[in-house]
């Protein structure tokens, strides 16, 4: 694992609500520079909630949202894109009606000042080179390719807009084992290139395994936090999350 940075997203008693329902309910932790964090927990626990108000999707309620000092709290979500704060939502937000190269090259223009033009083709392929799967049938639609390659097109239109902290919710979710060891060896390599990195998870085992850091969120609270490593040992983390898992 990394060694820590300095915080590059710090929240601060974030509090997100549906109408009367209260979703996220004061929560606070930090993404160092560089590292990976993940929040596990199960359904409804407000997980995606908390990705979806740091994106700025969601208005928080209340609580602050700092990305390397700066204040994006409650920003619109492509102001929050342009800050470099990326997500790659549950269910694999793809377009699923054009192409996978148009999918790849709309996702190139999301943050110009990051990616400028002329270096967006050789970025592309440089996706291309990493998912070869897509490069393949960079002129089908993206809505013909199965469940895991839509996930890969999803991730790499996330790295395209050249994130300054990449947002994955549940990128194993609903795949095959072997896609899923995949998805998070491809988690690990992301994090090598040097991303910064928040996953949400409900496969906790392999979650607590590719990140430095844990937090688990039940009923919008944060229940516990610690280096992976000692949350994957703890009794209760492995009573709740770890027990029903096979190595
Ligand atoms: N659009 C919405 N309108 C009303 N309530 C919502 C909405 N989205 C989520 N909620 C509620 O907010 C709470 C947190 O939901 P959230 O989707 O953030 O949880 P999650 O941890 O991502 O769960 P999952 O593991 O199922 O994805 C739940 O009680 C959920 O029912
Ligand atoms: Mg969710």
């Amino acid at each position: 694992m990394s060694e820590a940075g300095a915080p590059l997203l710090e929240v601060v008693d974030l509090q997100v609500a549906y109408g009367h329902v209260q979703a996220v309910r004061g929560i606070s932790f930090t993404v160092p520079d560089r590292a990976v964090v993940t929040l596990i927990g199960p359904n409804g626990a407000g997980k995606s909630s908390t990705l979806g108000a740091i994106a700025g999707l969601l208005r928080p309620r209340g609580g602050t949202v700092r990305l390397a000092g700066r204040d994006v709290t409650g920003l619109p979500a492509h102001t929050a894109v342009a800050a470099g704060l990326v997500l790659v939502p549950e269910g694999r937000a793809i377009l699923a009606r054009m192409t996978i190269e148009e999918n790849l090259v709309l996702a190139a223009e999301s943050r110009p000042q990051a990616l400028p033009p002329a270096e967006r083709p050789a970025a592309i392929e440089a996706q291309y080179a990493r998912f070869p799967v897509l490069g393949e049938r960079r002129r089908a639609l993206a809505g013909t390719l199965s469940g895991g390659e839509q996930q890969m097109l999803a991730i790499a239109r996330g790295l395209l807009a050249r994130p300054r902290l990449l947002m994955l919710d549940e990128p194993s979710m609903g795949l095959a084992p072997q896609l899923v060891d995949r998805i998070f060896d491809l988690v690990a390599e992301i994090h090598r290139e040097g991303t910064t990195i928040l996953l949400v998870e409900q496969n906790a085992r392999t979650a607590l395994a590719v990140s430095d850091h844990g937090y688990v969120l039940e009923r919008g609270q944060i229940a516990l936090s610690g280096p992976c490593s000692t949350l994957a040992s703890d009794p209760r983390v492995q009573a709740a999350y770890l027990g029903g898992d096979v190595e």
